[in-house]
């Protein structure tokens, strides 16, 4: 799987996604030899710089993010197609002259006329970027020439919004050009679940209702807000990764097997799950959400949400979430999911835990069980990769003790491979034209469906609980699992 001859036209090129992600991303796919040698990349943004001054913000970039050794050759293969347009989102000219370098540079490189357009951009410039790519004639395919557009999330704030944003885009590309970026699928660990499942027999047949007591899903970050107040306030942890990130996480461990890899038929899969999945009847104890206050974490002491810059003082965004979701299906009726995410965490780290009802009777006494928990199995997506398997086993000596002990399998020991960065893969993706790890505009629908009445619920309750950095979130959220008579995990 190589990309072909192409141009990726980079809008939002001066933000933080393109400078830590993006740029060093293009730079590892070249360094692994998936980039041909008719590529191009070119960024437009309001700056008064030369193809040389943007060649250079890449190049820093890479050096500092990139996830492959730098290599001079490798750099300067791609950087002899690097091309910058300084102009408005909203100036014609601009865009007349945009439409002109990649052009040229199609000529000049070979990249046989097929156009990316990345708009990593805040979705409110979307509508002026496609009517613009419309406008100059940038947009229509050839009878041999592609045209993709990749629009990072959020996709809308409701919704509303999002149909409203996909109505756009709809009129300029049709659905097969459309890539919606969530990261998350771009990651091994995520896609690993499905292999997990479905090629192996070991644990589908527990992997339901009959077993599984419920199923945890944590996102759980040690950063906060950082320099993204502009783009986080007012959206909030549920909006930010419960609408895609958690609801991915969810439909994949849900979703029944699909027919074939192919991506209607994943897709049709997930949609169903997102389509079956109900909300709690009493929303106040079905859900929680925090703001984090001032704390210490990693031996620093830092604020809270309302200090940070650029935060307004009585700000009532959340930064942390927490939902109870029941999913409707024979298979899972009456098995809670309950999905958490947070900033300012104890620390990092995004795992599902599918943890399976205990034994129906045990044979050891109270004491000799009382360190024993229950089976889980962990999909740990991240750090650490790999899935852990827990269960109760003897304890060596004279007494009949058991404890609870892990099988784990970590990418890090079984594989040499690296793994590709999230958005390596993505990108490939794009270029090649293979869309099974972006979801359609249906999907990014039902999850609006799900989360819109929770938003509708907060917006009424004011401020959110607050909690301290460093700790586990706020204590509504331990008691939404204490009164089901559970308990998060401790990752
Ligand atoms: C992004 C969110 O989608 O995911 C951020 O907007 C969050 O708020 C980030 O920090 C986390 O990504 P990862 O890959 O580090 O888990």
């Amino acid at each position: 799987r190589i990309a072909g001859p192409s141009v990726l036209v980079l809008f939002g090129v001066t933000g933080d996604l393109a400078r830590k992600k993006l740029l060093p991303a293009i730079y590892d796919l070249a360094n692994r030899g998936l980039l041909p040698p008719g590529f191009g990349l070119v960024g437009f943004a309001r700056r008064e710089w030369e193809h040389e001054d943007f060649a250079q913000v890449a190049h820093d970039a890479v050096r500092e993010h990139a996830r492959t050794p730098f290599r001079e050759d490798v750099w300067r293969q791609l950087s002899e197609g690097v091309r910058f347009v300084p102009g408005e989102l909203d100036d014609d000219a601009a865009f007349d002259r945009l439409a002109a370098t990649v052009r040229d540079l199609d000529a000049q490189r070979g990249t046989g006329g097929n156009y990316a357009f990345y708009l990593s951009l805040p979705p409110k410039l979307f509508p002026t970027v496609v009517k613009q790519l419309k406008r100059s004639g940038l947009a229509e395919s050839t009878e041999d020439g592609w045209r993709r557009v990749v629009i990072e999330k959020p996709f809308g704030h409701d919704l509303e919004s999002a149909q409203e944003l996909n109505a756009v885009v709809d009129e300029v590309f049709p659905p097969q050009s459309v890539f919606r970026i969530d990261h998350y699928l771009g990651k091994e660990t995520v896609q690993n679940t499905m292999a997990l499942r479905f090629a192996n027999t070991l644990f589908e047949p527990l992997w339901n209702r009959s077993y599984v007591d419920h199923v945890q899903i944590t996102m759980a970050e040690d950063i906060g807000v950082g320099g993204r107040a502009g783009y986080y306030d007012g959206i909030g942890a549920a909006r930010d990764v419960i609408q895609n990130h958690l609801l991915q996480l969810l439909a994949l461990v849900a979703m029944e097997e699909p027919v074939s890899f192919n991506a209607d038929a994943i897709r049709a899969e997930k949609e169903k799950v997102l389509s079956a999945v109900r909300l709690p009847s009493d929303l106040a104890t079905g859900t929680a959400r925090g703001q984090y206050a001032a704390g210490w974490q990693g031996g620093a002491e830092v604020v809270g949400y309302l200090e940070e810059d650029g935060i307004p003082a009585d700000s009532d965004t959340e930064t942390y979430a927490a939902v109870k979701l029941e999913v409707n299906t024979r298979r899972w009726a009456g098995v809670p999911f309950y999905l958490r995410t947070g900033k300012r965490l104890g620390r990092r780290v995004t795992e599902v835990a599918l943890v399976f009802q205990r034994a129906p009777h045990q044979v050891f006494s109270q004491t000799e069980t009382e360190e024993l928990g229950q089976n889980a199995l962990v999909l740990r997506i991240q750090p650490n990769e790999g899935v852990t398997l827990r269960f109760g086993s003897k304890v060596p000596g004279a007494a009949m003790e058991v404890r609870d002990v892990s099988m784990d399998f970590t990418y890090a020991q079984s594989f040499t491979e690296s793994s590709p960065e999230a958005y390596e893969r993505l990108i490939l993706d794009v270029l090649i034209g293979d869309p099974p790890l972006f979801p359609r505009q249906e999907e990014v629908e039902l999850s609006w469906r799900i989360l819109d009445p929770i938003e509708e619920f907060w917006a009424k309750q004011g401020q959110p609980e607050q909690y301290e950095s460093g700790g586990w979130g706020p204590q509504s959220a331990h008691d939404l699992l204490a009164r089901d008579g559970r308990q998060w995990r401790r990752p």
